[in-house]
């Protein structure tokens, strides 16, 4: 475990999002929202902290989105940038900076830290054959390789990976590999690119992750161990592509910097373009090359080995750099127990839950930092997220809030009254949510959100259970001083409310200062009973938070069952259009073909074989007097409709008994797209008995 050290300054970053389409719930609850908090957290504590963020811009995945929209790549990225921009501010996610990665900044940022480790000779240069379309004469990227599955012979499995099956693929295992785009063929070709070699890096990444940093998430550590484990292998940091910043290096025209090369450094030249705008930051080098500076990366789990390894050993080749202190690293959230996924549509997008659900941010922060996938995979569920705004939000936060407003509104005017002599009851109150701070502190210091925000809850259960056990609007018909008391250390709840949940619902807890008529907050003050002073007047109570129907509910379930339904249909759509015969079997020769006496016969009648799901008999007319023959198609058709038709079967097949009906031969079918069995039929009328051949 390394021993706490002593810092100045904190930066912290999320993940940049690609901008190939907008942010939805796993977005927020991975990375955004937790970050948010412990920004918030350390701003409250009165630290110096920068939170950075910003959009990830280059990379395969917004040209396919441009070619599958019809729209140039720079319009993908524009359109995305601002929504997600746009997003994440209504949610309140408080970056100091959220920029894009097309920004010539960083443009420039990106292209001089490749050219410094290329002239320190921080890389290698290896030639391989990567597949290449020589008619529109560009090499191809994993996904946009598709051919046959080795492993379950589907047609369409990507360059990375087969849809159907699952298998993690490269694109030299694919049979016959076509592209993805426009189904030329792929021949290989040879091409070269800069390798970051990480195998060098390994010694020291062992001991910086392994032994020096234990403490992180066990996630997160036992990742980085079973890649550190496994051996580590140069990576390529450039990639044959039209869309990203140019390797600047002479020849090597057409060629980028790979996207996981140039986001991560995105951090930077987001801070730099901070800092040259707000030279009262201080300078980028401060916040990224100073010892007394303490970074945290807050990301997805399928993010971890670039934030761990990668990225820490271009810094390290760099050489000016400091390394994170921690990488806080959140599972999946799942919704309705699928995975999210942007290719399906399966999610609750950013953009569309504020169109739903107004003002509602605080619920949806609420609700995922509750559920946050911290530990394991965790689920979202419409369900949960109603009873978690009307049973927890509603009814204890809001509740509490409401009548400890209005009751010092209904006996007091609004002003907060004295406090008098302290009855057991009250004590108990008030030490117990002494206590919340420094709960709330350990959590949040070692990044556990949902236990923190469960804490912080906490206050509001004291809050809520002490009202109703001393019921002042009972005891007012007695003892107003009394109610005074009861009042007075209600408020100073309320008030360390107000502070313990700017971090997790930064728009309620606004919204409640205002009601309280709060200005400065300071963390420092919280399990305090002395935040109101006596006399301080408050505002007139507003809701907080409302109860969410049924109805609005039933809403978004079936707008999901819709999507379910439409993803079954393509997904059937898309399986037959891939469908194809089975291959070919061995070969036979014409011999052995002959010895087979493949004829045509008439139906002449059919029934069901008692006590056999799948078997038929037919009487056949085979020209030779007639026979019986038992077939197992009794899924696929019903007996009358076969009465009369024409069909073709082995007829020197011996005689076998099935389910005790003695069968003379063998009807043939085919298989269809289902799997299900087709009878043949000869396309003209034949004489019963004519042979097949
Ligand atoms: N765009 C990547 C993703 O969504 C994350 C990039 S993080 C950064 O998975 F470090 F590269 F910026
Ligand atoms: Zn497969």
């Amino acid at each position: 475990m390394s021993e706490e050290k002593k810092y100045k300054r904190t930066l912290v970053t999320s993940a940049l999002p690609y901008a190939n389409g907008p942010v939805h719930i796993g977005h927020l609850a991975g990375v955004y929202v937790p970050a948010d908090i412990y920004v918030r957290y350390l701003r409250l504590k009165g630290e110096d902290v920068l939170f950075i963020g910003g959009s990830d811009e280059h990379g395969v995945p917004v040209t396919i989105r441009a070619r599958k929209e019809g729209i140039t790549v720079q319009d993908v990225v524009d359109r995305y940038h601002y929504l997600i921009k746009d997003s994440f501010e209504k949610f309140g996610i408080s970056f100091d900076i959220y920029s894009r990665t097309t920004s010539d900044t960083h443009h420039k940022f990106a292209s001089d830290f490749f050219r410094k480790l290329y002239d320190d000779g921080k890389f290698i240069e290896q030639v391989s054959e990567q597949f290449y379309d020589e008619e529109t004469k560009e090499f191809l990227t994993d996904r946009n390789i598709r051919g046959e599955c080795p492993r379950c012979h589907s047609l369409g499995a990507y360059g990375d990976q087969c849809e159907k099956c699952g298998a993690t693929l490269s694109p030299d295992e694919l049979i016959n590999p076509y592209n993805a785009v426009n189904g030329n063929p792929l021949v290989k070709k040879e091409t070269k690119h800069w390798y970051l070699p990480l195998d060098q890096h390994e010694e020291w990444l062992r001991k910086w992750i392994l032994e020096d940093h234990e403490e992180w998430r066990p996630n997160v550590y036992g990742q980085c161990k079973s890649w550190l484990d496994g051996g580590l292998k140069p990576r390529a940091v450039t990639r044959d592509l039209d869309w990203g910043i140019p390797v600047p290096v002479e020849g090597a025209e057409g060629k980028v910097l790979y996207v996981w090369f140039d986001a991560p450094i995105g951090y930077i030249s987001n801070t730099k373009e901070l800092c040259d705008a707000h030279p009262e930051l201080g300078s980028w080098e401060k916040w990224w090359q100073d010892n007394d500076t303490r970074m945290i990366h807050f990301i997805g789990k399928d993010n971890i080995v670039f934030h761990c390894i990668v990225f820490p050993a271009m810094l390290k080749a760099h050489g000016d750099y400091i390394l994170p202190d921690n990488v806080p690293s959140n599972e999946f959230l799942n919704l309705e127990g699928d995975k999210i996924s942007t290719s399906r549509n399966w999610a609750i997008w950013l953009n569309e839950y504020l169109v739903d659900f107004p003002g509602k941010q605080d619920v949806l922060r609420y609700v995922l930092t509750a559920n946050a996938p911290e530990t394991k995979d965790n689920d979202f569920t419409w369900k949960d997220f109603q009873a978690r705004n009307n049973n927890e939000l509603v009814a204890i936060f809001g509740n509490f809030i409401n009548r400890a407003i209005v009751l010092t509104h209904k006996y007091f005017g609004g002003k907060l009254p004295k406090r008098g002599q302290l009855q057991d009851i009250d004590n108990a109150a008030i030490n117990e949510f002494a206590e919340v701070k420094k709960q709330v502190e350990s959590y949040l210091d070692v990044f556990r959100f949902r236990d923190a925000q469960k804490e912080a809850m906490n206050l509001a259960r004291i809050g809520n259970k002490y009202l109703a056990d001393t019921e002042p609007w009972k005891v007012a018909k007695t003892d107003i001083d009394r109610v005074a008391t009861i009042l007075n250390i209600s408020l100073q709840i309320a008030a360390n409310l107000a502070i313990a949940f700017e971090p997790f619902l930064p728009f309620s807890a606004a919204k409640l200062r205002s009601m309280l008529n709060m200005c400065d907050v300071k963390w420092e003050v919280l399990g305090s009973i002395d935040i109101l002073e006596e006399g301080h007047e408050i505002k007139p109570a507003e809701l907080l938070f409302e109860k969410i129907e049924d109805a609005v509910i039933d809403g978004q379930l079936n707008r999901l069952a819709e999507i379910k339904k439409a993803n079954e249909e393509a997904k059937k759509a898309e399986e037959e259009a891939n469908w194809k015969p089975e291959e070919v079997g061995a070969p036979v020769d014409f011999e052995t073909f002959e010895k087979l006496d493949i004829r045509c016969g008439k139906i002449l009648d059919c029934q069901k074989v008692p006590k056999a799901d799948k078997l038929l008999q037919f009487k056949i007319d085979d020209g030779m007097g007639g026979r019986t023959i038992v077939s197992g198609i009794a899924a696929y058709y019903k007996p009358e409709d076969l009465i009369g038709m024409e069909v073709c079967f082995i007829a020197n097949f011996p005689p076998r008994k099935l389910k005790g009906v003695e069968s003379q031969g063998m009807i043939l079918s085919a298989v269809d797209k289902d799997g299900k069995l087709v009878v043949i039929s000869p396309s003209k009328d034949v004489a019963p008995g004519s042979k097949v051949g």
